[in-house]
Parts: structure tokens; sequence; C-alpha cells
């Protein structure tokens, strides 16, 4: 049966000493929002409701940029847990089947955990991820018996007793979306919080005879971002979490503590990454390709056997065919290398095509912007573009054609034609010696 999700991101997020809603704040090039969407990827889902409230316009617009189904409701007032989750409850008519509710400042709940959590709820009506704490803190304590969950007390309520315990709920909770809505409409805001606590669903689950379990997982997957501080180490984790993928699927990577990784980085099996290379938002990288030290690479796909770096830059909309070259020092943005060719040493190749074998020669320049419109490139198959050729689009350059070096190319090149445009040299017969003479006698008279 398809599952809703509910994503609470109401709230203020004051710890961040931000500008921005805290759930936006990014890890691994995504928002924390996106993360926690995502965690769900293991599940079949029909619905995604975000609760927003502080910076509502911001969150729903992020959250409309990633995931364009979505349904955003607003929480004008944090009244707590219990009332945000409440505010889904219209946008999930006519849902029938289970709802997760998620944080969206929580973003590391595995997928297989939700699974987990799914199959969880064959036997029980509602379901709590919960973990041992360490460290218990201020976390909502489980109190079970036997593999019942009985309820949840939170910190603030919690006898000495009940403080003791170290079982902790992360706040993530399933159960089937109608039965959810109707015990909220029970919750009140009777505690010493004065708030409405979606925690309170499972005592008073126990009250209808209904049972609720507990599925348990990592302490690491509940990490929530409240400061910071929270958030480099959350990089750090994700870090950490995706080189060790991407070794256990035959990356190999020289210094994987140097490589900085994306949340949607695809690296094919047998790639070779070496150190200091950082992978932006959409760099697809296939079997077997190498990317060497320093290299930066986002909104690109590089095919195998090509060899990227060191020192390059490819960027969004480059798309790199089977056994290219792309050398120190060369920026590529939205252009497509065909298979097999060359671009070397400290070139800028954006809005172009270079067709299969062709050689660019070091220091070439696609002058594909006049200040207001961007032009586009074309140079065929196994052409050689002469170093420092300036290639003014749009241009086209046909196949197996050669531009001189230092050669301003205004106008096509036709196939097999060589393409000159710079001055011709002259050469003066022993001019330099004289000249060189006069300098010298002119620096001897001023010395005196
Ligand atoms: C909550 C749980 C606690 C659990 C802990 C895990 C409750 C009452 N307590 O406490 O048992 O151990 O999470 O981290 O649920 N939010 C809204 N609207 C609100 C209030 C909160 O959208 O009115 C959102 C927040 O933006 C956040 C999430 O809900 O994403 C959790 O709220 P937070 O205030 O952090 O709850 P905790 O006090 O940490
Ligand atoms: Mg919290």
């Amino acid at each position: 049966m398809p599952n809703a999700l509910i994503v609470l991101a109401a709230g203020r997020g004051t710890r961040m000493q931000s500008d921005m809603p805290k759930v936006l704040h990014e890890v691994a090039g995504a928002p924390l929002l996106l993360h926690a969407l995502e965690s769900a990827r293991g599940l079949d889902v029909s619905r995604r409701v975000v609760v927003t409230g502080h910076g509502a316009d911001e969150v729903e617009a992020a959250a409309r940029a990633y995931v364009p189904d979505v349904v955003c409701v607003r929480q004008e007032e944090q009244l707590g847990t219990g009332h945000a989750v409440l505010q889904a409850k219209e946008a999930l008519q006519g849902h029938d089947g289970p709802a997760f509710v998620l944080y969206g400042d929580t973003p590391f709940i595995q997928p297989e955990t939700l699974t987990a959590m799914v199959e969880a709820l064959e036997g029980s009506a509602l379901v709590v991820l919960g973990f041992e704490a360490a460290d218990p803190g201020r976390y909502g304590r489980l109190v079970t018996e036997g593999e019942r969950l009985l309820r949840i007390v939170e910190f603030k309520d919690a006898s000495e007793q009940e403080r003791a315990i170290t079982l902790c709920t992360s706040g993530v909770l399933a159960g089937e979306a109608s039965l959810l809505m109707e015990l909220l409409g029970e919750v009140t805001n009777e505690n010493a919080a004065g708030e409405y606590y979606l925690t309170d669903l499972p005592g008073l689950a126990g009250q209808r005879g209904l049972v609720t379990r507990v599925v348990r997982c990592d302490e690491a997957e509940t990490m929530g971002v409240n400061s910071r501080a929270d958030l480099a180490q959350a990089s750090a984790a994700f870090q950490a979490r995706a080189r060790a993928n991407a070794l256990e699927i035959g990356v190999t990577m020289d210094a994987p503590d140097t490589v900085h990784l994306s949340f949607d980085t695809v690296l094919g099996r047998d790639c070779h990454v070496e150190p200091n290379v950082v992978f932006g938002p959409g760099a697809t990288v296939e079997t077997g390709a190498r990317i060497r030290a320093f290299s930066h690479l986002e909104g690109c796909h590089v095919s195998r056997g090509a060899v990227v770096g060191p020192y390059a830059r490819l960027r969004p909309g480059t798309e790199v065919a089977e056994d290219v070259r792309v050398g120190n020092f060369v920026e590529i943005k939205n252009a497509e290398l065909g298979v097999g060719a060359k671009v070397n040493h400290l070139s800028y190749i954006g809005d172009a095509d270079i067709g299969e074998r062709t050689n660019v020669g070091a220091g070439t320049v696609t002058c594909n912007y006049d200040g207001v419109l961007k032009h586009r490139t074309e140079v065929g198959k196994q052409a050689f573009i002469g170093s420092n050729t300036m290639l003014v689009a749009p241009v086209s350059v046909g196949d197996e054609a050669m531009t001189a070096s230092g050669s301003v190319i205004t106008q096509n090149v036709p196939d097999g034609a060589l393409a000159v445009a710079r001055g011709r040299q002259v050469n003066k017969e022993g001019l330099a010696r004289k000249l060189m003479a006069r300098l010298k006698e002119i620096k001897a008279k001023r010395g005196k």
C-alpha cells in the first residue's frame, strides 16, 4: 500500500544564527529538507506533505524545486510537533494507507530503516523509530513492556526513574494516516512545555488497546542539525558514508578523506579518483574513467576511459565521451567532447561541440559571450585547433580542418581547410642586434 510522508519543517532553528530557514542549509550540495525527503526513497510513496512555518515562502519554493508534486501546508503558530502533523490532515484526505512523520532537520535516516518500519506496521497500529542514546539528554524516553511501547514521556515531563531510560525516540513515527489524525485530535497541551506533543500518540493508542512497536536504528541516523557545528558534523558524516560506499562498489581513491562528494554523485566501478577532487551536484563518472588531482566537476557526465585533470574544471552541461582527455587548467561548460577528443592544456571551451578525435591546442578559447548573448562553437571530427586560437562564436570549424596557432577565427572554416587569421610575420635582418646596441647606449648615458 502506498505511503504518505509528512515532513516537519516549521521550526525557527534559532541556534543556526542564520537569515536562512534551517532546513535549507545544505549538506553535500542539497538542503537538509531534501535529504529528509530522500530518506524515504526505498518506500512506495504516493504523497509528500511538508509542514512549513518560519521562512515558509523560501522553504516551499525549495521543496517544489526538488519535488514538483510536493504539497506544502502552513503551521502559522508553532504549537508543537503534534499540532504540526495535524496541519497535514486536509492534504491527506483520501489517502488510504500509512503516513510517516519525518523531521526536516534530520537528514540521515536510512531507507532500510524506514522499510523495517513498514514491515513492523504489519502487526501493530503505530511504529516509533527508537535508538539507544549514548547521552539521552532531552530526548523523549520510550517506556516499553517487552516489545510493546506503552508510551513516550518527554524529558520535561519525565520522572527521575523515566529519565534513567536510555531508549529514546528519534521523533520518526508511522501509522495509518486516518488513525494518526484521529489520535491527534485527542492530544492536549497539558504538559510541562504547554505544547501539543506528537509523542503522546503511543499512549493514546494504548488506551484503545492498539499496539505500538519500536524499530531501532543506530544513533548516527537520528542526528539532527541545530547549529553550524552540527551542520559541519553532518557534512563530515555524509562524506564519510559516501566515500565508504564508493570504495565498497569498486572506486579507487588514493586519499578518500580529501575527496568531496555530492548527495547525487555517481561513480562507476573501477573509476579512479585522485586526491583533492571536488564533486558538485549532478556529476556522473562512468566505469574506468580517471579523475586526476585537484579537479572540480559538477553537472557533467564523464564516459568510460576518459581522463580528466589534474586541475580541470567541468561545469554544468559538460558531456565527455569515451577516451577523451581533458588536461590541466582546462574549463569546460555546456559542451560536448566527442570520442577521443583532446583538450589538454589551459583552455576554455564553453557552449561548444567538439568532434571525435579533434585536438584542441593549448590556450584555445571559445569566445562564447558577446556581453549580452551566448553563442555556440561547432568543431567537426579530427580537426586540429592550433594553440592560442580564439574561436569567436557563433562559428564553425569543419571536419579535418585546421586553424593556425594564434588565429582569431571569426568566419566558418570549411571541411579540410586551414584557416590562418593572424598578422603575417616579417623578419628584419640584423635589426635586433642594432636595436639592442642602441638601447644599451641610452642606458649608459642615463647612468652618468
Ligand atoms: C522531539 C520529540 C522528542 C524526540 C526529539 C528527537 C516531541 C514533543 N518531542 O523533540 O521526543 O526525542 O524530537 O529529536 O515531538 N516542529 C514544527 N512545528 C512545531 C514544533 C516542531 O514543525 O510546532 C518541527 C521542527 O521544525 C523540527 C521537528 O518538528 O523539525 C522537531 O521539533 P523540535 O522542537 O526539535 O522537537 P524536540 O524538542 O527536539
Ligand atoms: Mg529537536
